[in-house]
């Protein structure tokens, strides 16, 4: 009798911890999987405490390290973000390890913001304005949202994104899958063109300028960006699985129900860097908008014939992304993901380094992809000559994303990157926009206190010289001897 009423309160409590879950906004685990979701949060409390005596480290996770999530979720909820005791990583061993070197003196007394502050950090060029583009414009922050479509995200992933840009005072790219209804909740836009130029095709598949012209109209798109590759699959098309096609993403972007959507890897409106030249100007005068490109480094010629004839003058892009290799997709083959395309340093050095020594560089605004949403990083990418950094999967994680890496199967157990409505009910669009926003206020603010720290009073004004790689506690290098910048 005894035990039968026990059993039965503890029934009671389950099922009112089950209705609890299924109801509460502020977990997207715990919507889609009331009560074993607490598991999850059971062992984020005591991870770290088990793992002194069962498993790996804080830095051994990939692609991002316990450390570098733990900072990313913290932020994103104003939480303490900083650390006891001191760092944990293998400092005296790693080889490759960046240091920032801090002055003693700087300029000014600083901005002292704290943690749960923010500061505006716009970039220090004007985006178009070289080649003066009628609608040229600074860019508010330094650190935006980097190209991800619906349709490998939920539409409440793109809609909090687009919130908490805006609220962040940042862009949000909209990836290569169109201008969704999703992309419209406020921020100001870059309108990415991939091959199958979704969102301004014909019916044939071809590259449309008036369809262009009236998308852009009709929304906030403040520049164009031309998808020539993604680091993480670089040479292949985007690829959408025929499970996240739905109705509505067929509608957006003229395709099939259900099928793979495979897009062509490589473009159709031009096949060179010259003809590729014409039409980023003919983009330009019919919009009006500054115009770059996207893309992974590899083979380094196409980089030499940009540089080349962008020396003539008359033509030329208004920025260049480079995506590392190390950068994320919702969907890729192994071997691409793995090993093709230069990590971000490498590649966006050898690219930086060739506008450099054509004098070049004050024409465009660099901006770079490819993890560079953790500080350390992206200090390391402005110090390479990067004016902006894009961040994607970190803007990920504040909207909840737990590091599952199922985003290729419909199942993203957080409702991030999947179309299936059971999953995408669990994120509260509201509050993630919000912790989009925080995070990206965040990131900035620590940005500028590592430049302040650096003696400089913006993270673009870091250089090359302010950062080494150390090889454990024998050898160090700065940024500029290792990647062979030139004064
Ligand atoms: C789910 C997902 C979808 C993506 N979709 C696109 C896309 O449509 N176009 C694009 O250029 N890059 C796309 N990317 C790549 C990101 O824009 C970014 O360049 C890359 O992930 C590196 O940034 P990160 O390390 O901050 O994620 C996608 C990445 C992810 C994770
Ligand atoms: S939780 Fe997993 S499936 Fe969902 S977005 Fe993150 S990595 Fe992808």
């Amino acid at each position: 009798m005894r035990t039968r009423s026990l059993l039965g309160l503890g029934a009671a409590a389950l099922g009112g911890l089950a209705a609890y879950d299924l109801t509460q906004r502020h977990h997207a685990v715990l919507r889609n999987y009331p009560v074993v979701g607490h598991a999850r949060y059971l062992m984020e409390r005591f991870g770290p405490e088990l793992r002194q005596y069962v498993v790996a480290s804080n830095d051994e996770e990939r692609p991002f390290t316990r450390d570098q999530r733990r900072w990313v979720y913290a932020s994103s909820k104003l939480e303490n973000a900083y650390v006891g005791f001191g760092t944990d990583n293998d400092v005296e061993r790693t080889v490759g390890y960046p240091i920032v070197k801090h002055r003693t003196f700087g300029v000014g007394p600083g901005t002292h913001p704290h943690s749960e502050e923010g500061v505006p950090l716009p970039g220090l060029k004007v985006l178009g304005g070289p080649r003066g583009r009628r609608h040229a414009f600074t860019p508010a922050s330094v650190v935006n949202i980097s190209g991800m479509s619906f349709g490998s995200l939920s539409h409440a992933a793109v809609e909090a994104l687009d919130e908490g840009a805006a609220r962040a005072g940042a862009w949000h790219n909209t990836g290569e899958g169109g201008l969704s209804p999703y992309h419209r909740r406020g921020a100001d836009l870059v309108f990415q063109i991939g091959t199958a130029y979704f969102g301004c095709r014909d019916a044939q598949g071809r590259f449309d300028l008036d369809r262009l012209v009236d998308l852009v109209a009709s929304a906030p798109v403040r520049a164009i960006e031309i998808k020539l590759s993604q680091g993480a699959k670089p040479g292949l098309g985007g690829l959408l699985p025929g499970a996240k096609v739905t109705p509505e993403i067929a509608e957006i972007r003229g395709i099939e129900v259900g099928k793979d959507c495979a897009s062509p890897s490589r473009h159709t409106a031009f096949s060179d860097v010259d003809s590729m030249l014409d039409l980023v100007e003919t983009i330009a005068d019919a919009t009006g908008l500054p115009v770059g490109i996207k893309s992974a480094v590899g083979n380094l010629d196409f980089w030499e014939e940009l540089v080349a004839q962008m020396s003539a003058g008359d033509r030329g892009v208004d920025f260049v992304n480079v995506d590392g290799g190390e950068g994320g997709t919702g969907a890729a083959p192994l071997i691409f993901s793995d090993a093709v395309a230069y990590p971000f340093r490498i590649g966006f050095a050898e690219v930086r380094r060739r506008f450099d020594a054509a004098g070049l560089s004050d024409d465009l605004t660099f901006i770079g992809a490819g993890k560079l949403g953790i500080p350390e990083n992206a200090v390391v990418a402005f110090a390479l000559g990067a004016d902006l950094v894009n961040v994607g999967r970190e803007a990920m994680l504040a909207l909840g994303c737990i590091q599952a890496q199922k985003c290729h199967t419909d199942r993203c157990p957080v409702g991030v990157a999947t179309q299936d409505p059971r999953f995408v009910r669990g994120l509260d669009v509201p509050l993630k926009a919000e912790r989009v926003a925080n995070y990206l206020v965040s990131l900035r603010r620590d940005l500028l206190k590592v430049a302040e720290a650096v003696g400089v009073d913006h993270p673009a004004r870091i250089t090359v010289d302010d950062v080494d790689i150390v090889d454990g506690v024998t050898e160090r290098r700065s940024l500029r001897e290792v990647y062979g910048y030139v004064d």
